[in-house]
């Protein structure tokens, strides 16, 4: 979940590109940073520092070649002793890693009764130890084979070594990029970090070693020693799409850039879905996974599917979803759906799923990443590159992507298309001030409560989950979504005076129960949000949203909102990075 940055080439600024990266990469993990160069007389230089990049300065400088990374603990807690890079007992080898090394207990005890001295609670430190080890009696090149091959999990690694200039990274499955400039690479866990300098990437597989020198790349298999052709490929991301432009945060930003994403959806993606609508279709079993928000937009699918297509279609989130894949077989169909392509929790059954022969369809935003790779074929969101952790505009873009592949299932991918660039309409009209000053006002009057509770039927159920999580992650407020059928048989014994209860009540045939449910609330003292077309008396405050017949991708952008009015107003530090979360969850 960590970011890394690394350069190697011929600009003598390279701790400041590095620091620039590690900001551009901070939404990965942001406890702590720390940077390696090599000084102007060749030897490791490092500075590490606890707290968010950007409030602390950068005091390295000059360097061609130098490694970074930015934090976020699993193993030890947030000291500046546990910031990356660490570093063997002669102070010649530069470590960083992403990952968990599930063995590292062993292999510490180890390397201590070989007299090596640990200043960190990291699983990582065993790395530059174990390095120290096998160089006293190998190239550098075999010692970190050797090294890597002793270490259990999933992992990836980035070395300087300060004798040859070199860096090596090798990787078992966390993601690693390298980007090829002029005289110079650039090695990243995320092409974010790259794309400013650019677009010609190389996605590393597991178990290959790159070895970069001074404009130099050599490839080659961690296990067979054979040597690898480079594959770099060019991507058309542009650098514009990660500023935060006239934004004061991310999330805002794109929050605000779902019209655009819709349309494009709607726009440039109907030959492609139209395409893959039948490997749904001939599949023996379909099931969606996810995790978090793309969990609950897998849920939606269920519904929109059974709605639209008329087909059933199993969801389950990621997590739990290898403990159900007893009965896959080479015709089942797996859709995953992720923003970063690099979730743990789908990548362990993804893998799993393909051995027992099943196929993957994945709908991912990010171009090269793990599931990207590892499906068999792919719907791209084209949402780009999505930097607040909570996510906002690739929770639109799935469901619009699941919609559009049950119009086309139902051969009616064009009305499918025609409802996209509707609710694209609406979702502007939802931006402009007439909405957000109401939303506004509702946030300062709901700040100070502990709970608040949303309720939805049917496609609504699952916004009313998205809403929920939306709020609790970025205002810290507890919040839960809830099946309005459900409120009777358990959480109704919650609602108090002034409680603040969301109901979401679209025109559709969950419209009368839905509104009969708020009443129940109300009659305890709930405190009625109404997100409808109509007003109703039973609502206290009433957003407007109005029916494109899509509800799903409409109505989560009052909540969306919502969230984030409310953590300005409670005064959370920074809404894009909330406390304890992190955006690519690449550890269990
Ligand atoms: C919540 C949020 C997370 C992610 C989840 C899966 O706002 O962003 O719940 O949805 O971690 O991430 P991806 O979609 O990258 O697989």
């Amino acid at each position: 979940m960590c970011g890394i940055f690394g350069y190697i080439g011929t600009k003598t600024n390279a701790p400041e590109m590095i620091f620039k990266g590690l900001q551009t990469l901070e939404y990965r993990g942001y406890d702590s940073w720390g940077i390696a160069i090599l000084n102007s007389n060749q030897k490791l230089q490092r500075q590490r520092q606890t707290g968010k990049i950007d409030k602390k300065q950068l005091k390295l400088s000059g360097g061609t070649i130098g490694i970074g990374h930015t934090r976020w603990a699993t193993h030890g807690g947030v000291f500046e002793k546990n910031a990356h890079p660490h570093l063997d007992c002669n102070e010649e080898i530069a470590v960083l890693h992403n990952g968990i090394i599930e063995n590292y207990q062993e292999l510490k005890e180890e390397l201590l009764k070989k007299g090596h001295h640990f200043t960190s609670d990291t699983d990582t430190e065993v790395v530059p130890h174990l390095l120290e080890e096998y160089v006293k009696h190998s190239p550098i090149k075999n010692a970190v084979k050797k090294t890597f091959q002793r270490l259990r999990g999933l992992s990836a690694l980035v070395i300087l070594y300060q004798r040859t200039k070199e860096i090596f990274v090798v990787k078992n499955g966390s993601p690693i990029v390298i980007g090829k400039g002029q005289d110079e690479y650039f090695i990243a866990s995320d092409a974010v970090g790259i794309l400013p300098y650019t677009n010609t990437l190389l996605f590393l597989n597991d178990h290959e070693l790159a070895i970069l020198g001074e404009n130099s790349l050599v490839l080659e298999h961690i296990d067979t020693d054979k040597h690898i052709k480079e594959y770099f490929e060019t991507v058309s991301w542009q650098q514009s799409h990660v500023t935060k432009g006239n934004y004061k945060h991310f999330m805002l930003k794109e929050i605000a850039e779902q019209p655009q994403v819709i349309r494009t959806i709607a726009k440039t993606q109907k030959e492609l879905i139209e395409k893959q609508a039948p490997r749904i279709e001939h599949a023996f079993g379909t099931f969606f996974i996810g995790s978090g928000t793309a969990s609950y937009a897998c849920l939606a699918g269920t519904y929109l599917f059974s709605k639209i297509a008329h087909i059933h279609v199993n969801m389950a989130p990621a997590s739990e979803f290898m403990y159900l894949e007893d009965f896959l077989t080479p015709d089942s169909l797996i859709i995953p759906l992720s923003q970063s392509g690099e979730t743990i929790d789908i990548v362990e059954p993804l893998t799993r799923a393909k051995k027992k022969g099943s196929k993957i369809l994945a709908i991912v935003n990010t171009l090269g990443s793990t599931i990207y790779r590892l499906a068999d074929q792919t719907i791209l969101l084209q949402a780009g590159p999505e930097k607040a952790v909570a996510s906002t505009k690739a929770y639109t873009a799935k469901i619009a992507v699941l919609t559009y592949l049950a119009y086309a299932i139902a051969k009616d991918s064009q009305t499918g298309q025609k409802k996209l660039l509707e609710s694209a309409q609406e979702i502007q009209r939802l931006l402009k001030p007439n909405t957000t000053k109401t939303l506004r006002s509702i946030a300062k009057k709901i700040a100070r409560h502990e709970h608040v509770y949303l309720i939805g039927r049917g496609m609504s159920y699952a916004t009313a989950l998205e809403g929920a999580l939306k709020i609790k992650e970025v205002s810290y407020i507890h919040a839960e979504g809830l099946a309005g059928g459900e409120i009777k048989h358990g959480p109704i014994a919650l609602i108090d005076k002034g409680t603040p209860c969301i109901v979401i009540a679209p025109q559709d045939e969950t419209h009368a129960a839905i509104l009969s449910n708020a009443m129940e609330l109300k009659s305890r003292g709930g405190y009625i949000i109404g997100i409808s077309p109509k007003n109703s008396p039973i609502f206290d405050e009433w957003i407007q949203v109005k029916d494109t017949g899509i509800p799903l991708i409409t109505q989560v952008i009052p909540l969306q909102l919502l969230g984030y009015f409310l953590s300005l107003q409670r005064g959370v530090a920074d809404p894009d990075k909330p406390r304890n979360l992190a955006k690519s969850v690449t550890v269990k």
